[in-house]
C-alpha cells in the first residue's frame, strides 16, 4: 500500500496546502497550535515525522516548541512544494520513511507527527522507530484522526466522506485521493485503540487534547527510560 500512497501525494502535493485550507475550513492551524501546547518546554531536536509541506515544523519554531526542527516525509514532491515556506527558516528535511528512519538512535529529542500516523503501512512499527530515534524521556507528540467512536465524529465523517471527493475531484483533479482520506480514517485505530498502542511500545504519561468535538485528536507523550 505504501507505494499507492506515496504516488497519491506526490500527485497532490502541489494542492495540498489549498485543500487542506478548504476542507478545514482553515481549522488545522488552530488544531496545530492547541496540539503543540502539550509539548513542555522547547526541545532542541525536534523530528516532524511525514513533515509534507512543513506546517507543524513552522508552527512550532514560531510558538517556540522547538529550537530546530528536522523534517522527514516518504513523498519527494511533497517536501519540493513546501520548500519555498521553509526558505531561511533553519528547517532541514530528508525523503525517509517512517517505517526505517534513516536516522541513528537516540537523535532528536522530540518527534512530532501530524496526520500521517495512519498512513503507515505498520503504526507499530512506526512507534518503534519513533522510539529508537528519540533519546530517553523524549517527547512525542501525534495529531491524528481517529476512527470516529461518537455519534458526532460518526456524523461529521459521513459528510465528509461525500464531500471531501468532491472538493479532491475540482480542486485537485484527484477524486480518488480524497477519498483515500476519509477511508484511511475509517480503517484506522479508534482513539482508545491508538492510547493503548501507545503504551505497549513504550510510551509514558499520556497525554491528550481534542479539536472540533474530537474530529482531530491530539496524544502526546514521553518515551520511556
Ligand atoms: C496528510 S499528510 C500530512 C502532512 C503534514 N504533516 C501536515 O500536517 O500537513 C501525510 C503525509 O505523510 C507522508 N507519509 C505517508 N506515509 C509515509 C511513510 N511511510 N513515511 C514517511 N512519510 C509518509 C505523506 O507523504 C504525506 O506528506
Amino acid at each position: 500500500m505504501s507505494q499507492s500512497v506515496k504516488q497519491m501525494f506526490g500527485r497532490i502535493a502541489c494542492r495540498y496546502d489549498l485543500l487542506n485550507r478548504l476542507l478545514s475550513a482553515r481549522r488545522d492551524v488552530g488544531w496545530r497550535s492547541k496540539a503543540l501546547a502539550l509539548i513542555d518546554g522547547r526541545p532542541e531536536r525536534v523530528l516532524d515525522l511525514a513533515c509534507g509541506t512543513f506546517d507543524l515544523a513552522l508552527q512550532a519554531l514560531a510558538a517556540g516548541k522547538a529550537a530546530s526542527v528536522h523534517g522527514c516525509d516518504f513523498s519527494h514532491p511533497m517536501l519540493v512544494a513546501g520548500r519555498g515556506k521553509i526558505a531561511g527558516r533553519g528547517i532541514s528535511a530528508t525523503v525517509g520513511d517512517a517505517l526505517a528512519l534513516p536516522y541513528a538512535d537516540g537523535s532528536f529529542d522530540a518527534a512530532m507527527c501530524a496526520y500521517g500516523w495512519r498512513n503507515f503501512d505498520d503504526p507499530a512499527a512506526a512507534l518503534r522507530e519513533l522510539r529508537r530515534v528519540l533519546v530517553p524521556d523524549g517527547q512525542l507528540l501525534i495529531l491524528e484522526f481517529f476512527r470516529p467512536s461518537t455519534l458526532w465524529t460518526r456524523t461529521f465523517y459521513a459528510t465528509f466522506g461525500r464531500i471531501a471527493p468532491l472538493a479532491g475531484a475540482l480542486i485537485a483533479r484527484d477524486a480518488g485521493a480524497y477519498r483515500y482520506l476519509h477511508d484511511s480514517v475509517q480503517g484506522f485505530l479508534d482513539p482508545d485503540q491508538a492510547r493503548d498502542l501507545l503504551t505497549a511500545q513504550g510510551f509514558t504519561g499520556l497525554r491528550a487534547s481534542t479539536c472540533f468535538g474530537g474530529v482531530s485528536h491530539a496524544l502526546w507523550a514521553r518515551r520511556s527510560p
